[in-house]
């Protein structure tokens, strides 16, 4: 970490805080923010001054490329609280490194680790009330930069910034959730942006999974371009669990390298499951699910966390998937390990917790 660049981050507090008129026990993802944001604008080429400042809209010009040309990229994390009040994040230089690579992917700036996690840090310190305890709590952190150059000439922005908003946060999901297999729409493509978290891929998916909500699913399950093999669901990567082996597809620039994913696959890994990361076929699954050896679909993603899948439709065909005992889901055993973990109610033997 560059001390200097900490040493002269800008902090200007709110005069009162909003956090009494939040509600922690009735919370929708995503909806309300804590009451300070971190700001960091890239001018000249380089990164400027770090600044914590009241969470308020912000400016910029209307050609600013971001409106015209979609150049911005996020990031999803989460931090959480233990019993006697220390705060930890989980695998943030995981989440570091793919925002520099989705950036790269975007012609925009990587931008250093001091300001990334470094800054992230000083603004859970100074919104530490915000983040509850207790195994479900935690705040999630969305990273994000865009490109703020005016004009509307059709190239990469020389100007940019960088922002962290937080929000307290339960899971994404209320419960179980209904998909449906892609077989026409298409979320990316071979040597596309599909692997960065760019915020593109996910307006590209808002029509089709609208469709798919007006059918009565939650989400759709992508797959490749010849609709083939199933990769991930937008919102999360996905394992299927047929008999008693959890397979999920490899990652590639069509899909995005899950922190919640990879953690899962070391979890079960050392709770002795039999994973493995190949393709999967889309008939592979449907085979499965007509003989009664597919037992589990579930979704992994930070927002997420594990979602069960109860069942899936692919073309005219719904797919329920059998009944199962909490204690026998593999989905419950791993999101139990998971988020205990996290939580610092188990013992974190991968190292993966960073004291804030
Ligand atoms: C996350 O899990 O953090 C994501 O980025 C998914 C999001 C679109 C809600």
């Amino acid at each position: 970490m560059d001390l200097d660049i900490l040493n002269t981050l800008k902090l200007t507090k709110v005069a009162t805080s909003k956090i009494d008129t939040f509600d922690f026990e009735n919370v929708k993802f995503g909806d309300k923010f804590t009451d300070h944001m971190l700001v960091c604008e890239y001018k000249n080429g380089s990164w400027g001054t770090l600044e914590i400042k009241p969470y308020a809209p912000i400016t910029l010009d209307p050609s600013a490329r971001v409106f015209h040309y979609g150049q911005a990229i996020f990031e999803g994390m989460k931090t959480y609280k233990e019993e006697n009040d220390d705060i930890w994040m989980f695998r943030p230089d995981q989440n570091f490194e793919r925002f520099n690579k989705s950036a790269i992917r975007l012609a925009m700036p990587a931008i250093d680790e001091t300001r990334f996690i470094g800054g992230l840090k000083e603004l859970i310190k100074v919104e530490k009330d915000w983040v509850r305890k207790g195994l479900g709590n935690s705040l999630y952190i969305r990273p994000f930069m865009i490109a703020t150059e005016s004009g509307v000439i059709a190239s990469p922005s020389n100007e940019f910034l960088f922002c962290i908003l937080l929000s307290p946060a339960k899971s994404y999901y209320a419960g179980k959730i209904k998909v449906q297999i892609a077989d026409y729409y298409s979320r990316a493509a071979n040597g596309g942006i599909g692997a960065a978290k760019a915020a593109g891929n996910y307006s590209a998916q808002f029509y089709p999974t609208k469709l798919a909500q007006e059918a009565g699913f939650n989400q759709v399950i992508w797959t490749d371009s010849n609709h083939t093999h199933l990769e991930e669901a937008g919102t999360m990567n996905v394992f299927f669990r047929i008999n008693d082996t959890l397979f999920t597809a490899p990652t590639s620039d069509r899909i995005l390298d899950g922190v919640t994913r990879k953690s899962l696959i070391e979890l079960g890994e050392s709770l002795g499951y039999d994973i493995k990361i190949e393709p999967v076929k889309v008939e592979t699954i449907l085979e499965a699910a007509k003989n009664g050896s597919l037992k589990e679909i579930f979704g992994a993603g930070t927002a997420a966390v594990v979602n069960q899948i109860e069942g899936f439709a692919y073309k005219d065909n719904y797919y329920q998937l059998p009944e199962m005992a909490d204690e026998d889901s593999y989905a419950l055993q791993l999101k139990n390990a998971l988020t205990k973990l996290q939580n610092k109610l188990a013992d974190d033997p991968f190292n993966w917790t960073v004291k804030i």
